[in-house]
């Protein structure tokens, strides 16, 4: 390690044994030209933002502080394909993960590490998840050869100085190394974008590690987020039990000033930053955000679920962002924000399909092409996305980084289905909700690559996210019953914003408007909507949500409220088939659910 350059600001100190052997261990594997240790400082980040800039990385916006980033076109979302959980059993990981034994991916890892950082230099990236020093929080390093990745995670965890401080001599921080595989050799001019054709997004849950090669963008690279936050987190909260989930948390206040807090599970790019920020359509209510992804719940000693946001930024899908839609998101990206993969306009702004009503006359796509909207390529990705830092967002919640969390009043589950799923309905108790968890299932969308618009089963939206045997993670959910009172339990609903009608048009308006459906939870919960049973769960009476307004005919209504005996039984038919994978890993309980669910919507009149 004695020619490798460190530099290593004085206010970054750290005798940490463990830190230091896996950091030289890795330097000598890699073999970077220099080392970073980031101390997390705005001047630490203008530099490498300028350096962005001047590797043609990056364009600065005249807007304020804000960059715009294009990708290698490979390179544009998670590779689901390409992530593997690699616990010592097969059976471990479970049938929904790609997995391969911990010595032979080692192997395989150890070869593609071997002098992948030539030529550049390695930050050394301390971050922690959650507020520092909360006890629902954890600590992180990432070793990456991406200054995008530093620039990105700055913004997206708490980042730098104080986390070395709070980690002090522990050997408990999740080790993360990520190189986008593009060694650069003397005299070798380097890319705008470096990644490599072939990927491995890695995870040893038990050494609680990641490897992460051959990408640069989001997900992939960004090693907090869905490989530490979710993978690892979902594993160490089910040996620790507490949960680690894919949902965003929001608190919703009600005209007479009443507060309460929800977590809610959809699958990628269905809506949670909309939800967690909407600007309500009913006069007197009040929606702040806590987070819009991830969050990590843990009883509290009242008995009752606790919840913070692990990150401390947003990275929200920029398509389909527009006042209309999200007017708080788009108050939030109007400085320090990093776009990538959507449009330039001439004047140095950017630009993305529906961001404006009218479409731009001449813009550069996320390709460097120019665009006109005769074209026929898309001015920005499907799924280009912008890096915002939280507190900026106009409505986040005082609570956002209260060390203990918010307490939890309803966990949402919902998907976007253009059929068979109502547009609400609450499960009969905890068990049941699991069940409801158990079955989501979604069209897909360009936050993966793979096709979009297919029906998948995704259970509690974490079908990517869970790092170990998910038939194992619907037990650990059923297992919560155990731990407290089950008047402490938030209850679960299910909701569906997407449903379609016969001519393929949204009967929901969605956005703003979300919240007539959450007034009626809102009102379950205060014992203010009996609702009526249906074979899925309790549905509202027609006249218990507020349509006022909404030029929606009395058919409409009744469609997006509609069980379908027929669809209902093949779904069935569908999911037990799906659930037959997951062996005997399959809790009883969910068995007894699904043949009760079956024999309810049996005995349904036509
Ligand atoms: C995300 C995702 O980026 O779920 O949040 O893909
Ligand atoms: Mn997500």
């Amino acid at each position: 390690m004695s020619d490798v350059t460190v530099i290593k600001p004085k206010n970054i100190f750290t005798q940490n044994k463990h830190l230091l052997d896996w950091v030289n261990d890795m330097v000598s594997l890699c073999k970077p030209n220099s080392i970073h240790w980031c101390d997390g400082s705005e001047e630490e980040n203008e530099r490498i933002s300028l350096l962005l800039v001047s590797n043609g990385t990056c364009n600065k916006l005249k807007r304020g502080k804000c960059y715009y980033c294009q990708t290698d076109p490979s390179d544009v979302a998670r590779v689901e394909d390409r992530t593997f959980i690699c616990t010592h059993t097969k059976e471990e990981a479970g049938p929904t993960n790609n997995w391969q034994e911990p010595r032979e991916m080692k192997y395989v890892l150890n070869r593609l590490f071997n002098g992948s950082m030539i030529g550049r230099t390695m930050y050394v990236i301390p971050y922690s998840m959650g507020p520092i020093g909360s006890d629902i929080s954890h600590i992180g390093i990432e070793l990456s050869d991406s200054p995008y990745v530093v620039c990105n995670m700055k913004i997206m965890t708490r980042m730098g100085e104080q986390v070395m401080e709070a980690l002090g001599d522990s050997p408990k921080f999740v080790k993360g190394v990520h190189s986008v595989g593009a060694p650069l050799q003397p005299g070798e001019k380097d890319v705008p974008w470096p990644s490599n054709k072939s990927k491995y997004i890695v995870h040893f849950p038990e050494e609680r590690s990641i490897w992460s090669f051959g990408s640069g963008y989001g997900g992939n690279a960004l090693l907090g987020k869905k490989c530490f936050a979710l993978r690892i987190a979902s594993y160490m909260a089910k040996n620790e039990g507490w949960l680690a989930e894919h949902m965003l948390i929001v608190g919703i206040t009600n005209p007479e000033g009443e507060k309460k807090y929800f977590a809610a599970a959809f699958p990628s790019a269905c809506g949670k930053t909309n939800l967690a920020m909407m600007t309500p359509a009913l006069p007197g209510w009040k929606v702040e955000t806590i987070g819009d992804d991830i969050a990590w719940m843990k009883f509290g000693a009242d008995g009752r679920l606790y919840a913070i946001n692990p990150e401390a930024g947003f990275f929200g899908v920029a398509t389909g962002t527009s006042e209309k839609t999200n007017a708080n998101a788009m108050k939030t990206i109007k400085e320090n924000t990093i776009y990538t993969n959507v449009a330039l306009t001439p004047d140095g702004d950017v630009w993305w399909e529906g961001k404006t009503e009218n479409k731009p006359e001449k813009l550069i796509n996320w390709l460097g092409n120019s665009w006109t909207p005769e074209s026929k390529e898309a001015a920005a990705h499907p799924n280009s996305r912008f890096t915002v830092p939280a507190y900026q967002c106009p409505v986040i919640d005082p609570a956002w980084e209260n060390p203990q969390g918010v307490p939890i009043s309803a966990i949402i589950f919902g998907g976007r289905r253009a059929s068979l799923i109502p547009l609400v309905y609450e499960s009969f108790n905890w068990e049941h909700g699991v069940f409801t968890g158990a079955i989501v299932s979604s069209e897909t969308t360009a936050a993966a690559t793979g096709k979009v618009g297919e029906v998948r089963r995704d259970p509690f939206a974490m079908l990517p996210f869970c790092g170990y045997n998910m038939g194992d993670y619907f037990a650990h959910w059923l297992s919560m019953a155990q731990k407290t009172e089950a008047a402490n339990l938030p209850r679960i609903f299910n909701v569906n914003w997407f449903r379609k009608d016969r001519k393929g048009n949204f009967i929901w308006p969605g956005f703003g408007n979300n919240i007539r459906v959450m007034k009626w939870i809102f009102n379950r919960l205060d014992n203010k909507a009996d609702g009526i049973e249906s074979p899925l769960g309790i549905m509202p009476a027609p006249d218990e949500i507020d349509f006022d307004g909404l030029n929606l005919s009395k058919e409409q209504i009744a469609e997006m409220l509609t069980v379908n005996k027929n669809d209902w039984l093949l779904e069935l038919n569908e999911i037990g088939e799906y659930f037959g994978m997951f062996g005997n890993h399959l809790p009883e309980a969910i068995k007894n659910q699904i043949r009760q669910q079956a024999n309810r919507i049996l005995d349904m009149k036509n």
